[in-house]
Parts: C-alpha cells; sequence; structure tokens
C-alpha cells in the first residue's frame, strides 16, 4: 500500500507499533512536524483498517486512527522499506487488545477473563502466502510476551484459522457466543489439591 508522501520518513523500522498518540517510535521534531506526522499516520491507519475490511468482507472498518486514538490497543504495522522506488510502502497490519469477556470451556464451565486479544490483522494481497503475517504475529508474540494459545481472537477469517493451524499447531478452536475463538490450552487450568 503506497502512499504520496515519504513512508520512510515517517516509520524508521521494518515493524513499528503504534497507539492511542499517532506517534511513531522514536519521533523527533517540533509541533508542526508532529502533526504533519500524526496526519500521515491517520492517513496509513484509516486506508489499511478500510483494505483489512474489505478484505474480510466486512462493511465497516475495525481500525480506524478514530478508533485507535480512542482506545488502548497496539497497532503493529509492517513497511517494505525498499517499495516505490525507496518512498517505503505498508504492507500489513496487526492490532491487539485486551477485552472484557465471558468465555465457555468445552464443559461449560464459563470464565471471566481480561486476554490480550487479536482484533484485526491484514498482510496486502500481493505478499499473503510469504511469511509476513507471520514475521509480524512473530514480533507482536515478542513484544506482549505471550503466547498464541493464550490469546482470544475475534472473529477469525478462514484464512486465518488456517495461519494459527500451520504456525503453532492450534487446531481445536473453542466458539464463543461473542464471536471469540479461543483455543483448547486456553483457559486457566483448576487448581489441582495436593
Ligand atoms: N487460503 C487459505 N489459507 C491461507 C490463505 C488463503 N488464501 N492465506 C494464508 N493462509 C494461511 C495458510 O495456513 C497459509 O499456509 P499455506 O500457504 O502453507 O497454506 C498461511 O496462512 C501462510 O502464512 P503467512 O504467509 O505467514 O500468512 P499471510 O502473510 O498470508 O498472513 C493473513 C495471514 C493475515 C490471515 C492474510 O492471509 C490475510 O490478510 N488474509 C485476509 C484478511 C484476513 O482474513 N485477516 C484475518 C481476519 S480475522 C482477525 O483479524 C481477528
Amino acid at each position: 500500500m503506497e502512499f504520496r508522501f515519504n513512508v520512510n520518513e515517517v516509520f524508521k523500522q521494518p515493524i513499528v507499533e503504534v497507539g492511542n498518540t499517532l506517534i511513531p517510535p522514536s519521533f523527533t521534531g517540533d509541533k508542526r512536524a508532529l502533526w504533519d506526522t500524526q496526519s500521515k499516520i491517520a492517513q496509513i491507519v484509516n486506508a489499511i483498517g478500510e483494505a483489512s475490511a474489505h478484505a474480510q468482507g466486512l462493511t465497516k472498518p475495525i481500525t480506524t486512527a478514530d478508533r485507535l486514538r480512542n482506545s488502548e490497543h497496539r497497532l503493529y504495522l509492517l513497511i517494505d522499506q525498499k517499495a516505490n522506488g525507496g518512498k517505503g510502502a505498508v504492507t500489513g497490519m496487526l492490532k491487539t487488545g485486551e477485552k472484557g469477556l465471558y468465555v465457555f470451556d468445552r464443559n461449560g464451565q464459563h470464565f471471566q477473563v481480561s486476554p490480550p486479544c487479536v482484533l484485526d490483522f491484514y498482510i496486502h494481497e500481493s505478499r499473503q502466502r510469504s511469511g509476513f503475517g507471520k514475521q509480524l504475529f512473530e514480533h507482536m508474540l515478542q513484544r506482549e510476551q505471550i503466547e498464541p494459545v493464550k490469546l482470544a481472537i475475534d472473529r477469525p477469517s478462514n484464512k486465518f484459522l488456517g495461519f494459527l493451524n500451520k504456525h503453532y499447531g492450534l487446531n481445536t478452536p473453542v466458539k464463543q457466543m461473542n464471536n471469540y475463538v479461543v483455543f483448547d490450552g486456553f483457559f486457566p487450568r483448576a487448581v489441582e489439591s495436593e
């Protein structure tokens, strides 16, 4: 996904994390430069959120700059720094955040939890099935110090379910009524008496 401006001037690393300030990591500059950068990041977030919604057949994007501003969500962006004649392109995104959920295990026992959730995930059509999704996902796991099985997934697509099975062996989805999916191993284990 290319923009008229130089993406490499906004983001200096191939994977960056953006939160509600819409300020890139290691930003330096005056107030004017800050506003300019935030406006470019808002354009990027809106465009990639739109593309993700389109790829998932959704009528409205889950990820917009406004929603990100008003949340504690973390948005990881994947940048191809060599694309667009050296101006860079944004090739993927992954959004996570905590949600308060009631989840049921296979025995119908329910738990009230606030796990980290995968809320939106998208790799540009031209780059899918080339390992970029795994690269972005691994970065997030490392940053958030979390195991894949401890994540709750909001409305996973079949592609994403295939991804989780292939890369992490997660193939026992426990579908929840709230459209989240968790896997065996997600649930807190009962404390066994000795
Ligand atoms: N059909 C079936 N499985 C697929 C497809 C596809 N078109 N694309 C990726 N996968 C799965 C497969 O398991 C594939 O392995 P395989 O090629 O050996 O079959 C594996 O993912 C490939 O892994 P990566 O290359 O690391 O994944 P990719 O870069 O394609 O990223 C992603 C995965 C994000 C799901 C991407 O395919 C995508 O953007 N899809 C469209 C949008 C989407 O469905 N997003 C998830 C929505 S749910 C949510 O966000 C909570």
